[in-house]
């Protein structure tokens, strides 16, 4: 059977800072770091949620951490700004490799999905908008489940939705928490490496293959599944 790429959306398809522009003209110079609390408690909020078994969809867990972070970073948007952005969080685009990379992949004959977070409704918009959605066989959101990435049953359930085995099937994501994730739940893994400052969890669990980009993907993996 062909090999199933299972690929994460928000940080790794999709960049999440995609946001920083129209932060600029809201908080001037704390853009980046408004982004990075932002995004840093939209995860925490995932988490927690998973570990207290208290659902509420990832949108949920992305304005709540909005207002967090205003209350962080001494903003005081009004709800429109705060509409505003999350709106643009809707629309987010993909990063410059993703498209042509996809392309590639599907075309070396790999399965490839989205396997996300987020809600499938707002999945589907996202990879839509971003041009990206017809390059896969599916979109899987753990909102079927009712909670988050990195619980072991998300990948189970993108493993049973998918039709494929944990042995031939990676996730391939940016965020070292679901590359650990999906190898502690018997998935092979590649961490996209989008910074050279991007730093991977030390838990002796390590990706199965580390690239740069999308690009790197097929030559690297068909290297691995050869040589197993
Ligand atoms: C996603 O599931 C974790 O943000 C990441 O798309």
């Amino acid at each position: 059977m062909a090999t199933t790429l299972a690929f994460d959306v928000y940080g790794t398809l999709i960049d999440t800072h995609g946001v920083v522009s129209a932060l600029q003209t809201l908080v001037g110079a704390k853009a980046q770091a408004f982004s990075q609390t932002w995004r840093d408690k939209q995860l925490e909020y995932s988490f927690r949620r998973g570990l207290m078994q208290n659902y509420q969809t990832f949108a949920v867990c992305t304005k709540q951490a909005l207002d967090y972070t205003c209350a962080f970073h001494k903003e005081s948007l009004t709800d429109e700004q705060k509409a505003e952005l999350l709106g643009i969080y809707r629309v987010l685009p993909a990063f410059s490799d993703v498209k042509e990379g996809l392309t590639q992949l599907k075309g070396a004959g790999f399965r490839l999905y989205a396997f996300s977070n987020g809600k499938a409704d707002a999945l589907e918009m996202l990879l839509n908008n971003a041009g990206i959605r017809d390059l896969f066989l599916g979109v899987v959101s753990v909102d079927d489940i009712k909670t988050f990435k990195p619980s072991p049953g998300t990948y189970s359930h993108f493993l049973r939705q998918a039709g494929a085995t944990g042995g031939s099937a990676w996730l391939i994501s940016s965020n070292p928490f679901d590359v650990i994730g999906s190898i502690s739940a018997g998935m092979k893994s590649a961490w996209v490496k989008r910074s050279p400052e991007a730093i991977f969890d030390p838990w002796d669990i390590e990706p199965t293959i580390t690239v740069k980009s999308l690009f790197d993907l097929r030559d690297q993996i068909t290297k691995c599944e050869t040589a197993t």
